[in-house]
């Protein structure tokens, strides 16, 4: 298959391009990224001279740059990871989370539907289904999201099923965990923390640390998208989760072990996302299994892995720690005591 990965310079999206590459010597790929703050030619550096790998810079919501890539590079099916992603950003401005998480999405559906395309996979997560304080999600729960990000994600879920239902367009939606492992931007817990604790700077515990969130490592997730895309049906969502549920202060002191560092690096401050901050995520993943899916590594030996990347790649995220961009927003968004160190 020619596939066009939306969102391929991104951390999600970079690493489904390995796998692909890995394990689908027969497939091309053709990256459609816009490099906001979060995508970075860095991070596909290891991907460009291989033949069957191509990167266009441009935005989904951009019909022509769309319509020329699917054309000109013959293209069978989307996969659409492009995204904006950090909920704490959207606490502060949601209007590009609108325009790509939603009118991006819709973009490309036309897109599959015009070009007769064989698939498109849109890249969802668990947080449409908002918290849970016991049992799981299933694909059939309804979407309450909390955050305008959630919210801004359930709508592209929303207008994949309209597109079904009212087109017969051939989408299939897929809502992963909270995902860890390279390449990640160093803005969410786990690569955000490796980055500060690396230079013994304080780290940020919302509250008592206590939200549990459903962790999957980032391999794992794109084994599961591939999977949904090759082997499930159109129409169809499919939930890509590992049942590893951690608390936060867990996994902060697992991240503070693995480095050598001491307790006294935690800073518990007040929670920036007030009502709208989730206590619990968890999904059952059983219908993607189904399908012949399963997560390979433990939590533990995996993110002892990401912990050691993060180790030996400074290379590639100490150039985003100091760009301005990147500190003018930890120091605005987590205020003194916190910022003023960087
Ligand atoms: N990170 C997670 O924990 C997680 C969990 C579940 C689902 N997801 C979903 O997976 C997808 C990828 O997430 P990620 O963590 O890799 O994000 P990321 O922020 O690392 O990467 C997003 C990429 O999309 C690109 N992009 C953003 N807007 C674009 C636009 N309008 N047009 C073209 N490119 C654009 C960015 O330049 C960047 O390269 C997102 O849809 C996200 O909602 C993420």
């Amino acid at each position: 298959m020619n596939l066009l990965v939306t969102g391929g310079a991104g951390f999600i999206g970079s690493n489904y391009c390995r796998h692909v590459l890995q394990h689908h010597p027969e497939d091309s790929i053709s990256v459609l990224d816009a490099l906001t703050y979060a995508g970075s030619l860095s991070t596909i550096r290891d991907m460009e001279t291989d033949p069957r790998f191509r990167f266009h810079q441009g935005r989904i919501e951009d019909p022509k740059i769309v319509d020329r890539i699917i054309q000109e590079d013959k293209i069978d099916a989307i996969v659409n990871f492009a995204a904006e992603t950090h909920n704490d950003r959207s606490l502060i401005d949601a209007g590009d989370f609108l325009t790509s998480n939603v009118i991006g999405v819709h973009v490309l559906l036309v897109a599959t539907r015009r070009h007769k395309l064989q698939r498109m996979l849109h890249v969802s997560t668990d947080e449409v289904y908002g918290s849970i304080s016991s049992g799981e999600f299933t694909e059939e729960s309804p979407l309450m999201p909390n955050t305008p990000y959630s919210a801004s994600k359930a709508a592209g879920d929303l207008q994949c099923r309209a597109h079904f239902v009212s087109f017969g367009t051939p989408v299939i939606v897929t809502r992963g965990g909270n995902t860890y492992g390279p390449y990640q931007y160093p803005e969410k817990l786990i690569s955000f923390f490796c980055a500060r604790l690396m230079d013994n700077k304080k780290v940020p515990v919302y509250g008592e640390g206590s939200q549990v969130r459903e962790w999957i490592h980032v391999m794992d997730h794109a084994s599961g998208i591939d999977t949904a895309l090759r082997m499930g049906s159109p129409g169809q969502v499919y939930n890509v989760g590992d049942s590893n549920e951690r608390r936060n202060m867990e996994v902060v002191e697992i991240l503070l072990d693995e480095l050598g560092k001491s307790r006294e690096l935690i800073k518990h401050i007040p929670d920036p996302r007030e009502g709208a901050h989730d206590t619990r995520y968890s999904m059952s993943a059983d219908k993607l299994q189904g399908l012949g899916w399963k997560p390979s590594k433990t939590f533990e030996e995996s993110l002892r892995d990401t912990v050691r990347w993060y180790v030996d790649n400074e290379r590639w995220w100490r150039p985003i720690t100091q760009r301005l961009e990147y500190q003018t927003f930890v120091k605005s968004f987590y205020g003194p005591g916190l910022g003023e160190d960087l």
